[in-house]
């Protein structure tokens, strides 16, 4: 006979919220507005909300956020479904009430937490919902009455889902408090638990295991152990619920960025290009052997809406293709040097990561000594600016990669401008290693990238494209100074224009309210 048991797959039963409700009559309070079921709550009537409901569901809401509206759908759904039973919903606006948020120590973007009781010091964080189901069986799981989880193993069969079974030879063990405990904080995760001796010997497996299931083929074992902590579980199973390689998409980022695993290996590359297949697999052949330890993604360069990601860690899409780690708990970022992008290479960078060895990208490298005192200046991210926009000179910049031989092919060629360009006072000729040190400019093109910031003009740049020769920059360089200079007088007398016409306008006013006294 089997002895099975399985929570959360089965038929949701809505019995336990289906409690007598023992509130007075909360029909048409004026004091707490609603919306579709959801209160909307504010600093004037949180705490009265607080008082009234003895569980109260509140969603600290960014409307304007793509999660942000997602968990309100969830909750207008979730909130039909929980009519008359003892958890009411109730939203707040972090934008509006700032005050509220604050006194209620709302940090992060979207917040969801269950107050109990009117306790407002401990509520219980409730992990972001995907929708409204993700809700229900979380407040389901919460509740924890074990008997109505209870069902038949042989229906995980059809499940694409991943399923996670424990196999437990004593149902009063902590093993299996544990597992509970991570079947709450997972409520998008179909969990089951069983003592059926022929599960457990179709897997040639021991009691005291946590198996994950597609479609009931086994993809990970994992064995309790004394020091198994709720944390340790939890990662294991979020881990493995991805694939090893995942590409960021609006559909994977809170995944990706709720992730236990706090160290990510971000592959920028644009999913168009001819090497891209290549690259991928390389990236992907690396991935299983970090498991657990380092999240593998993926970032197509040539979607726009992976701008704002790209601006994050100031990549360029013609930087393309280029490996990041970023470790969450500083973010603190590393580059991978390297023109290759092969298992081995990506590996060894993993691994050097990992062993506290590799070199983090840094805002800045210190400033080098005697770095004015050459005919080609060392430039660094802290220096860069100052040198550049200074309005006096006319400034050509090399941004190179110390690793790649088409950036260090251009050194000899630096050298015999600054060279040429000896006697000229106002004229700087400069480099700076771009894998080093943050660029905190928007630039067009890939590395190794000359650009000019011509004199006169703060702050603005032309990028080089001509022949690479000696002859040909300096024509460069003198068009564009005597350009700068041009729009420079033409720009002043526009402005000398605009001041006098101002001035003009102002005397008139001055006259006509002189006139009306
Ligand atoms: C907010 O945090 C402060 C300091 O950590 C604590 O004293 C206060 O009780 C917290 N308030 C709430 C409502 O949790
Ligand atoms: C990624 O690697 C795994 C093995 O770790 C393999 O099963 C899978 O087919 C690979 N995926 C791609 C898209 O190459
Ligand atoms: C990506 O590659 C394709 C094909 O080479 C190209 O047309 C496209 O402009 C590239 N996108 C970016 C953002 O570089
Ligand atoms: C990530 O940062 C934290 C905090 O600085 C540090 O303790 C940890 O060792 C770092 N991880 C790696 C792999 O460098
Ligand atoms: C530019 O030159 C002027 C006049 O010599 C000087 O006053 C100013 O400080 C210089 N600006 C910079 C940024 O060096
Ligand atoms: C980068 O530039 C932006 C805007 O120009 C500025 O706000 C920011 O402080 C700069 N960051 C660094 C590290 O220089
Ligand atoms: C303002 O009024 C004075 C005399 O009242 C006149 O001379 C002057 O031209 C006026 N200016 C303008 C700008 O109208």
């Amino acid at each position: 006979m089997r002895t099975q048991l399985l929570l959360g797959v089965t038929a949701f039963c809505l019995c336990v919220f289906v409690v007598a409700d023992k509130q007075p009559d909360r029909q048409a309070d004026k004091s707490f507005p609603e919306k579709d079921g959801v209160l909307q709550l504010k600093k004037g009537n949180f705490n009265r909300a607080l008082r009234k409901y003895k569980q109260l569901l509140v969603h600290f809401s960014a409307p304007l956020s793509g999660e942000g509206r997602r968990i309100s759908a969830a909750f207008e759904d979730a909130a039909a479904e929980l009519q008359g039973s003892e958890v009411k919903l109730a939203v707040i606006d972090v934008a509006k009430e700032k005050d509220l948020a604050k006194e209620l120590n709302v940090t992060g973007l979207a917040t969801v937490r269950l107050y109990i009781s009117g306790d407002k010091n401990n509520p219980v964080p409730c992990p972001v919902p995907q929708n409204s189901a993700s809700i229900l069986t979380w407040l389901k799981r919460r509740a924890g009455s074990a008997a109505d989880l209870i069902a038949d193993l042989s229906q995980l069969d059809a499940s694409e889902d991943l399923t996670v079974v424990g196999f437990f030879k004593d149902l009063n063990h902590e093993y299996v408090q544990l597992f509970y405990a991570a079947a709450i904080d997972l409520p998008d995760v179909n969990f089951a638990v069983t003592q059926n001796n022929e599960v457990i010997t179709k897997y040639g497996l021991q009691h005291d295991v946590v198996l994950l299931l597609k479609k009931s083929q086994l993809i990970q074992a994992y064995k309790m152990m004394p020091q198994t902590s709720k944390e340790m579980l939890i990662i294991f199973i979020t881990v493995y619920q991805m694939d090893p390689v995942t590409e960021y998409t609006g559909q994977t980022a809170t995944q990706i960025l709720t992730s236990p695993v706090l160290n990510h290996a971000l592959l920028f590359v644009n999913k168009s290009s001819a090497g891209f297949k290549e690259i991928h697999s390389a990236f992907n052949g690396t991935a299983e052997a970090f498991r657990l330890k380092i999240l593998f993604v993926w970032v197509d360069v040539d979607e726009p809406r992976n701008g704002r990601l790209m601006e994050y860690f100031r990549v360029r899409s013609l930087e393309a293709p280029l490996i990041r780690l970023v470790n969450l708990t500083d973010h603190v970022t590393y580059h991978l040097p390297s023109d290759t992008l092969d298992v081995q290479t990506i590996k060894s960078f993993c691994q050097s990561y990992l062993d506290g060895k590799a070199k983090p990208k840094m805002q800045s490298e210190p400033i080098p000594e005697g770095w004015d005192k050459q005919p080609v200046k060392e430039l660094v991210g802290m220096t860069l600016e100052k040198v550049a926009f200074n309005p006096n000179n006319t400034v050509f910049v090399l941004f190179y990669l110390p690793y790649s031989p088409e950036s260090r092919a251009l050194f000899p060629l630096w050298e015999d401008l600054a060279e040429a360009l000896k006697e000229r006072e106002d004229v700087v000729v400069a480099r700076i290693d771009a894998s080093a040190n943050d660029i905190n400019m928007s630039m067009q093109g890939a590395y190794p990238s000359l650009c000019l910031f011509p004199a006169l003009y703060a702050e603005r740049m032309v990028v080089y494209q001509g022949k690479r020769k000696v002859k040909d920059l300096v024509k460069f360089l003198d068009k564009e100074m005597a350009k700068a200079k041009k729009y420079r007088f033409k720009e002043d007398e526009d402005r000398r224009k605009y001041i006098e016409a101002a001035k003009a306008e102002e005397a008139k006013k001055a006259n006509q309210s002189k006139d009306e006294l």
